[in-house]
C-alpha cells in the first residue's frame, strides 16, 4: 500500500517539475511553436505571440538562408486550464501588409512534447507538428491582404492571374482599365506557381469601375485566348480580390482565398 502510494507521488512530483511549475524554468523543452522564415533574403517577417494567460512574445524575423526561426517555449496552464497561443504573422510587400491572425496552439488539457512550426514563405503560410529536420511542412493557409482604405493614395482591390499550366508554358496578360491605365505581364509557368499580381482603387462615386484582360497562350501553332472580364463594379468597394488562373482545361476563379472552381473554356483565335 505505501508502496504503491509512493509510486504516484513520485510520478506526480517528476510530471511537476517537468511541466506544471510556469515560474519555474522548464528542465526539459516543455511544449513548443517555432516560427520560421523562409522568405527570400532580407524580408522582414513580424510575429506578435499571446497566450490566453496574458503572455507574449514579439519577434522581427528577418530572411537569412540559413532560415531564421523564432522559438516560444512554454508549459500548458495546469488542469482545468485550457492553453492557447495566437500568433499574428506580417510581413510587407510593394507597400501593402500580408498577414494571418493563427492559432498557433490549442490544448484542453495538460500535454507536453508539443511542437508546431510555422512557416512564413512567399506563397502562403507551411506548417508541421515535427521538429525532425526530415519532417517536411505542407501548406496551409493563405496569405490575407491587410485593409487599407485610408487615403486614397493606397491601392486596397486586387486582381492576380495566375499560369498553373505545365512548366514552361507562358501566358500573356494584357490588362486595361475602363480610365486607360493597363498592366501586361508574360508568365512563364514554373513548379511553384507563377502569378501576376496588380493593386487598384475604384473610381469615386458616380464613376464605374472595370477591368478587362485579355489572357492568351499558344500551343501546337495555335493561339488560345479569353476576353475576361476581370473585375466590375458600379459603385466605390475595397478589398476585393479577383483571382484568375489559366490551365490547360479553361479558366478558373475565386474571389477569396478559397479553392477556385473552373468557369470559363479557352477561345481559339
Ligand atoms: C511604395 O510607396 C512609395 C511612396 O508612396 C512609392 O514611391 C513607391 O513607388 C511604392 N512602391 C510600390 C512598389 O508600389
Ligand atoms: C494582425 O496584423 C495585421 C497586419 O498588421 C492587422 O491588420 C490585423 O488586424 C492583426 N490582427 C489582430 C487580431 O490584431
Ligand atoms: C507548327 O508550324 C511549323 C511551321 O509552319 C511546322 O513546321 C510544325 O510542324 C507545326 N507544328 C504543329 C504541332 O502543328
Ligand atoms: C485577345 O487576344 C487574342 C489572341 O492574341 C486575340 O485574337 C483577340 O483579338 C484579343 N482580344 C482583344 C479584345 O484584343
Amino acid at each position: 500500500m505505501f508502496i504503491h502510494n509512493m509510486k504516484h507521488l513520485i510520478v506526480f512530483v517528476f510530471i511537476s517539475a517537468m511541466c506544471f511549475g510556469l515560474n519555474e524554468a522548464c528542465n526539459k523543452i516543455c511544449n513548443r511553436i517555432v516560427i520560421r522564415n523562409w522568405f527570400d533574403h532580407g524580408q522582414v517577417l513580424l510575429v506578435k505571440c499571446k497566450s490566453n494567460w496574458g503572455r507574449s512574445e514579439t519577434s522581427r524575423l528577418v530572411a537569412s538562408d540559413d532560415g531564421t526561426s523564432f522559438v516560444v517555449d512554454f508549459t500548458d496552464y495546469p488542469w482545468p486550464f485550457h492553453t492557447r497561443w495566437d500568433c499574428n504573422i506580417s510581413y510587407r510587400h510593394d507597400n501593402h501588409t500580408y498577414y494571418y491572425d493563427l492559432e498557433a496552439y490549442h490544448s484542453n488539457y495538460p500535454r507536453h512534447d508539443q511542437i508546431r512550426v510555422w512557416i512564413g514563405k512567399d506563397d502562403g503560410i507551411w506548417f508541421t507538428r515535427s521538429y525532425e529536420p526530415s519532417s517536411s511542412p505542407v501548406w496551409v493557409l493563405p496569405w490575407k491582404l491587410a485593409a487599407m482604405c485610408f487615403g486614397l493614395n493606397e491601392a486596397c482591390n486586387r486582381i492576380v492571374i495566375r499560369n498553373w499550366f505545365d512548366h514552361g508554358q507562358v501566358l500573356l496578360v494584357k490588362c486595361k482599365s475602363n480610365w486607360g491605365r493597363s498592366e501586361t505581364s508574360r508568365l512563364v509557368a514554373s513548379a511553384d506557381g507563377t502569378l501576376f499580381v496588380f493593386f487598384f482603387n475604384d473610381h469615386p462615386w458616380p464613376f464605374h469601375t472595370r477591368w478587362d484582360c485579355n489572357i492568351s497562350y499558344r500551343d501546337d501553332n495555335h493561339t488560345y485566348y479569353y476576353d475576361l472580364e476581370a473585375y466590375h463594379s458600379n459603385f466605390q468597394r475595397c478589398n476585393q480580390l479577383r483571382v484568375w488562373i489559366g490551365r490547360d482545361d479553361g479558366i478558373w476563379f475565386t474571389r477569396s482565398d478559397d479553392m477556385p472552381v473552373w468557369v470559363l473554356p479557352w477561345k481559339l483565335a
